[in-house]
This record gives C-alpha cells, structure tokens and sequence, in this order.
C-alpha cells in the first residue's frame, strides 16, 4: 500500500509551487560561485558548509541561507543554479514549478538584478523546451520596510512581463502581513498573482492578514492555521491552496516530528494541500523525498497521493 503511494509520487507527473531558487544553491555550488566570484569564506570543502545546516527556528536558517547566497554575482551563477534545480527537478517528474527569487536581497551583495534576472530568463526558456515550465516568483524581504519592498516592485518593471507572481518571505514573526498592505495593492493592480509565507512561525493571525488585508491567492506554508477551526474552514471553502513544505518544517522545528506535521488533518478538513521542497539543498531532500516523509509519516493513502499530485497542478498559476 504505502509502496504504490510512493511510487504514484515518484512517477507521477508533478507542480512544485514553493521552492526558492537560493534555496537550491548546494554547498558545490556555493564553493564554485564563491571561488568563481572572488568571494572569500570561511569553508574549503562541502563538509565543512554542511556542518553549520542545524536549525533550531526560522532566523537561524535565514541567516545562513543569506550568507550563502552572498556567494551569487552573475547571470551565469543564476544559470548554473537553475540547471541544477531544473535537473533535479526533470528526474522527478516535475513538469511545472513556481520558483521563488531573491530579487531584493540582490543590492546587499551587490548582485546586479538584471543579471539575475537575465540569468533566470534565458534558463526558463531554454528548460521549457527541455519539458518544464518555470514561472517566476520575487519576494519581498518582510524583516525590511515596506518602503523598501515598493521601491524594489517599481525596480522590477523591466521584467513584469517574465513575472507571474509576487510573493512575502523571510523571517516571520514581528513582521505581519498587514505590513505590507500598500505594496501589495500595489502588485495586485499590476496584474501580479500574490502569495505570501504565513503562518510558518507566525500565528494564526498572520494568515487571516494575508487572506483579508493581503488578498493572497495561496498561503506558503500555512502550518499554524490548524490551531483556528473558523480559518481552517475558511481557507477550506474559499479553496485557498496551501504550499505545504513537510521537510523544511521538520529541519526548521516548525513540527517536532514528522508525524505531528498538519497535512494530513487540513487534507481532512477539505483544503487544498500541496507538498513541496522549499529548500531542497538544505533540507534533506527535493520533492520526492518530502512526498516520501510524510507518506511515511502520516500514513497516506495512494488516493491520498493522487489528490495531493492533481492539488499542485489546479493550485498552480498556469494557464488552462
Ligand atoms: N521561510 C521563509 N522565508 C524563506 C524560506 C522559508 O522557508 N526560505 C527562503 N526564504
Ligand atoms: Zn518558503
């Protein structure tokens, strides 16, 4: 039983929509852009980059992962990074992913954006014609004002039309949604998709904002919903997808073990669930080793599967 559940994952033709690209930097890469770049840090081999990825919240894998990305500087390093998401990814049976960037971060480590963005745009086409379609998610840093997150939505107007989506990231808690009301009306009034992280570590709270104040069309993560019934039922009936990142969760002590992780009970209540990787170069794995885990874990079912595959493709940004 648990055999077929896995091996429908494994094969199935699949959507990832929660997966930031900087987040799929490895430590190969990060010690070849680092060296290519001129960077200097503190690691001369991938053991030595693996030993720091031991998380025990949200902040302390946000400061890591930023380090890491300071590695980042051209077009080719976005490339280099997106062919190998993308093979990964193509092994997997993954035929559509939403692929968050890290476009506001880029002046911190004076990264210029349109090579980042260059970088991005060439990869996608070339990939679509190897058999995956890549849609393009920026996030705004929520530790860093809200004036900064507008200022860097006008800087993107060179690109609106390679953008699908504009999404809310990083460290959570202190910084609400409602924050970033204004840019987020914004971005919706230019045509862009909107999701935001929530509810990862922030309360319950959190994920009403991005829903009422916000106007999400998927929550990212959502995890904390399951301690309000009135929100589980209403993200249940206005089919308000949640991008679910069970290993993420687990390496980042949002559940202490993987069978207390949510899944299961939101599929139960009627919500849209999908399984994703978030990290997959710090988490342990892409996207068939989180099906893998919570299958495990939580026991499901082959129908399980199947809802949960078919979840990712209805819940996805492509077009019909
Ligand atoms: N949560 C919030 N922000 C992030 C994450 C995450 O898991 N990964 C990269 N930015
Ligand atoms: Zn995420």
């Amino acid at each position: 039983m648990i055999e077929d559940a896995i091996e429908y994952a494994r094969t199935a033709e699949k959507a990832e929509l929660h997966m930031h690209l900087e987040g799929a930097l490895t430590p190969e890469l990060y010690l070849k852009f680092a060296h290519r770049n001129g960077k200097s840090i503190p690691f001369s081999n991938v053991d030595e980059v693996r030993k720091q990825y031991e998380f025990s919240n949200l902040a302390d894998f946000i400061s890591i992962y930023l380090d890491v990305y300071s590695s980042l500087g051209t077009e080719q390093d976005y490339i280099d990074l997106l062919d190998d998401y993308c093979s990964h990814a193509t092994s997997e049976n993954i035929v559509h992913a939403e692929i968050f960037l890290e476009t506001q971060a880029a002046k911190s480590i004076e990264m210029d954006v349109d090579e980042l963005m260059a970088g991005c745009v060439k990869s996608v086409r070339a990939w679509r014609e190897k058999g995956i379609e890549i849609l393009l998610i920026p996030t705004f840093l929520r530790h860093d004002p809200e004036d900064e997150a507008m200022e860097h939505l006008d800087s993107l107007e060179p690109y609106y039309e390679e953008i699908t989506a504009i999404g809310l990231a990083a460290n959570e808690v202190g910084n609400p949604p409602i924050k970033f009301k204004n840019v987020f009306r914004r971005a919706r009034e230019l045509g862009f998709k909107l999701v935001a992280h929530a509810g990862e570590e922030g309360p319950p709270e959190y994920i009403w904002q991005a829903i009422d104040e916000l106007g999400v069309d998927r929550i990212d993560h959502g995890n904390r919903a399951i301690e309000d019934d009135v929100l589980v039922a209403r993200i249940a009936r206005d089919k308000i997808p949640l991008t679910m990142c069970p290993l993420s969760n687990l390496h980042l002590c949002v559940v202490p073990e993987m069978r207390a992780h949510p899944l299961k009970r939101f599929m139960d209540a009627g919500v849209v669930t999908t399984v994703n990787s978030d990290d997959p170069a710090y988490f342990g794995g892409y996207l068939n080793a989180n099906f893998e885990a919570v299958v495990h874990a939580l026991d499901l079912s082959l129908a399980d599967v199947k809802e949960l595959v078919a979840n990712s493709h209805d819940a996805s940004f492509a077009g019909p």
